[in-house]
């Protein structure tokens, strides 16, 4: 349960102290909900649970639901909800691209292959969408069915085109928008609805969300290419090898040289750095600066989230809410 810069600000203890107990009681529901009648089920259960995670998603649906209402014991299962559907995209992803790291560890697909990661990957949302049953709320299953299918359709669309140079920031915006900023912004309005608020509240933090989940994937392609195995917990350079044009490298292909396109296709022809070491890649970035307009850019949608969050009412949640912002963009796993 670490971010890199926790500790360095009283505003990410804050965060921390406020959620603390909550989170374990999320843990201990995710385990309780883990429980398959299949040996095979339960131990990927247990590697997945223990293997770290910032949980960040539990995070966002307990600060919205205490921001904007009486906690109550489905606001705990829904952060759970969403943490094993987080969860399930993941192994479904890492089948996807042939990932081989996840967490500092092996992925589920290294483990147990290809074949059970699917149908764990299908279980997994199965047991998702039983918990969130529990509350007897349309709109719950509501938010959730069109999340898992924007997310699905996230991935078909970042499958159609896997491995091409001619990416737009529009293209990429809508991808980011899909497989990670949908999940956030859900996270919030889940918070919301599960302590009764009201449609307007629920849209506007599910806004602060959707930027802050922005924000996130933008920071997530951007330690891509600076962070190191070693704090990311996947390795470095992943993206372009597995065929993904992310932000950082758009901008830089705006005004790269032709032998500079040619460096990057050959990686996304190769599907690895054995003619192009990725040091050349880094250097193209540099040059034509695709790692700072990629920050201002992350930076752009940080502002978003806290003005945003600014407009409600002082309290701790609200704080929190704020210095998660902080968290996201400085965050260096
Ligand atoms: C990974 O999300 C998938 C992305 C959207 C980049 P996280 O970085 O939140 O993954 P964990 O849960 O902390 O491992
Ligand atoms: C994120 O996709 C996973 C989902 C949201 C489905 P990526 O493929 O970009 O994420 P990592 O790099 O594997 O974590
Ligand atoms: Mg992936
Ligand atoms: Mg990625």
């Amino acid at each position: 349960m670490a971010f890199g810069k926790i500790g360095q600000t009283l505003s990410a203890l804050e965060i921390f102290d406020l959620v603390r107990a909550d989170l374990d009681k999320v843990e201990r529901e995710i385990g309780l909900e883990s429980v398959a009648s299949v040996e095979a089920m339960n131990y990927i259960n247990q590697y997945l649970q223990s293997g770290g995670g910032k949980r960040l998603r539990p995070i966002l649906v307990l600060l919205s639901g205490h921001l904007l209402g009486d906690a109550n014991p489905g606001l705990i299962r829904m952060a759970a909800v969403v943490e094993m559907i987080h969860t399930a995209t993941l192994v479904h992803d890492d089948v996807i691209d042939l990932a081989k790291t996840r967490r500092g560890r092996p992925s589920i697909n290294v483990v147990w292959g290809n074949h059970t990661s699917v149908l764990a990957g299908d279980w997994l949302y199965m047991q998702a969408f039983q918990v969130a049953l529990r509350e007897r709320n349309f709109q719950i299953l509501d938010v959730l069915i069109a999340l898992t299918q924007m997310m699905v359709e996230g991935e078909l669309l970042q499958l159609e085109r896997i491995g091409k140079i001619a990416v737009t920031e529009a293209d990429y915006m809508e991808l980011i928008d899909r497989k990670t900023a949908s999940l956030f912004s859900a996270c919030a309005r889940l918070g919301a609805l599960t302590v009764g608020a009201g449609e307007v509240l629920e849209q506007k933090l599910g806004d602060y969300a959707w930027n802050l989940g922005i924000a996130f994937q933008l920071v997530d392609d951007i330690l891509d290419f600076t962070s190191r195995e070693k704090i990311l917990g996947k390795p470095v350079g992943n993206d372009l090898r597995e065929g993904k044009v992310t932000l950082p490298l758009v901008f830089a292909l705006e005004t790269a040289d032709a032998e500079e396109r040619k460096l990057v296709e050959t990686v996304l022809a190769d599907g690895n750095y054995d003619q192009v070491p990725f040091g050349k890649i880094l250097q193209i970035l540099t040059r034509h600066q695709g790692i700072e307009r990629a920050q201002e850019r992350a930076q752009e949608f940080t502002e978003r989230a806290r003005a945003i969050i600014a407009q409600f009412p002082d309290s701790p949640y609200q704080r929190a809410l704020m210095a998660v912002t902080n968290l996201v963009t400085a965050r260096d796993r």
